[in-house]
């Protein structure tokens, strides 16, 4: 028994964004994941891999985001059959921009169309959490839940799990640069610490809790104020070659905020795109990666929808 392929396409996401540690994320305009799935008689299953360093991807679908994520959906929605999956990646992985959240989440959201949509977003989102838990090691949403939800997200609480998403505001552009470095989430969350002061508490939740005005109020400057981050990001910054020269050379050419991208090591830059050009603001980076003698890749996106059937 097979059935008719069906196909979605998955966004990158930021998490983080300063203050909101496991709590905020964003989906990006681009890149994508694309998944393809049909209907099988049991169990899941990954027949062809393409993209993006696919050649480090698993194929078992035991350690596999895309495949783990599904079998929670299957499981959830008591399905009596199994899915072949083909999975072209365009989000490389280890970049910070969550592509094994992506992975995920376009698993799990395909999954669900083939249930005929029984879970809810929330749900959904659950199922893609998984497997990131499994994959990373720590039980967190903020890549899945903008994948699925698109926009700006806000993760209150995860047990029970609750998410809220805001719509950012149009004008707010997202410059991307990603140095080549390999940073797995799993080692990255091994340098952080594991108690924070009052202080740097207090400093967490006033910025966090400003970043959520202002992307409600379409505050631009305001953005580039709350993206700030007194404990993750500098716990991090040891793995990610020349990370404040850039965010420095992306500040000087008129970023609202320059920050490490989710685990690293992307680094992001918020930008008005009314006033600023995105891609001065990438060459700036790019160059100090070049004048360092590293390759960079970057490019310039809008904040992004969600996973959707293509
Ligand atoms: N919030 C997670 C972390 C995101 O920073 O470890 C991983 O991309």
């Amino acid at each position: 028994m097979s059935g008719e392929w069906i196909k979605v396409e998955a966004p990158a996401t930021t998490s983080n964004i300063g203050a909101g540690f496991d709590i905020f994320g964003l989906a990006l305009g681009r890149p994508f994941d694309v998944i393809e799935g049909r209907k099988t008689a049991s169990g899941v299953s990954i027949s062809d891999k393409s993209g993006v360093c696919h050649e480090g991807i698993p194929s078992d679908p035991t350690k596999n985001a895309v495949t783990i994520a599904a079998a929670e959906a299957l499981k959830r929605c008591n399905a009596d059959f199994g899915i072949e999956f083909r999975i072209t990646k365009g989000i490389r992985p280890c970049s910070g921009i969550g592509s094994s959240g992506a992975s995920a989440a376009g698993g799990a959201f395909l999954a669900n169309i083939l249930c005929g949509g029984s879970l809810s977003s929330d749900e959904v989102i659950l199922c893609a959490a998984h497997a990131e838990e499994v994959l990373s090691g720590g039980f967190h949403a903020d890549n899945v839940a903008p994948c699925i939800l698109g926009g700006f997200t806000i993760i209150r609480s995860y047990a029970p799990f609750e998410v809220s998403r805001i719509e950012p505001p149009k004008g707010l552009g997202v410059v991307i640069a990603m140095p080549d470095v390999m940073v797995a989430t799993a080692d990255s969350r091994k340098v952080l610490p594991k108690e924070v002061s009052v202080r740097d508490l207090v400093f967490h939740v006033g910025n966090a809790s400003t970043l959520v005005h202002a992307m409600m109020t379409e505050d631009l400057a305001q953005i580039g104020r709350s993206v700030k981050d007194a404990v993750f990001e500098p716990a991090r910054t040891q793995l990610v070659p020349y990370l404040k020269d850039a965010e420095a050379a992306a500040m000087s050419h008129g970023a609202l905020a320059s920050f490490l991208g989710g685990s690293g090591p992307c680094v992001i830059s918020f930008y008005d795109k009314g006033t600023h050009n995105g891609d001065l603001i990438a060459d700036s980076v790019k160059s100090v990666y070049a004048e360092n003698g590293m390759k960079c890749d970057t490019w310039v996106a809008d904040c992004g929808k969600g996973c959707r059937r293509i």
